[in-house]
């Protein structure tokens, strides 16, 4: 499979999961988190499936596209390891659904940053939340679920938060 070929796998599983994520929280009340937000894209696609949702998103920097940047108080600034445990002591457990886009090129720094970011996810989610994730988690509070929709295996990943 060409480098092309794979990275239209990996957009069209996100954007599937994020699909069913975003009709599967329905009216359920809470907030949703976009870790990593990159560019914007899959910020961007959230922010239309879900109107009215409250949408935090976090990055080292702003590096959006100028039309999908997070009003500024929606926008946190930083290491993922400083502001994902300063917000969850603010708001604890009350996201019901984060999206993690956050792998690294680096396979050594990847490990230790997947395994940094599962341990601080639960704290973030609300139990029953969902979790999609460009890498697997292994936390015993999040489960693995089968992909709800059809993906290409070992893309992208799925946890109900206990
Ligand atoms: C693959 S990009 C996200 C792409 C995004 N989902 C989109 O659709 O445009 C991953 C982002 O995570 C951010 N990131 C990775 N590790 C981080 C860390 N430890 N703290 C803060 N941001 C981090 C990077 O700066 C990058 O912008």
């Amino acid at each position: 499979m060409s480098r092309l070929d794979s990275f239209i796998r990996r957009l069209e599983a996100q954007r599937s999961l994020l699909d069913w994520a975003a009709a599967s929280i329905g009216d359920r009340p809470g907030l949703v988190l976009e870790v990593g937000l990159g560019n914007g894209r899959t910020y961007d696609h959230l922010r239309q499936k879900l109107p009215g949702r409250d949408i935090y998103a976090f990055d080292r920097a702003n590096n959006a596209n100028p039309a999908s940047v997070p009003p500024p108080d929606r926008l946190l600034l930083g290491d993922f390891f400083d502001t994902l445990p300063e917000f969850a002591r603010q708001r604890p457990g009350q996201a019901v659904l984060i999206h993690a886009d956050a792998g690294l090129g680096d396979p050594a720094a990847n490990v230790i940053q997947v395994r940094k970011v599962a341990a601080m996810v639960p704290a973030l989610a609300a139990s029953g939340a969902i979790i999609l994730s460009d890498q697997r988690f292994e936390h015993p509070d999040l489960l693995l679920q089968d992909a709800p929709v059809p993906i290409p295996p070992n893309r992208y990943y799925v946890f109900i938060r206990k």
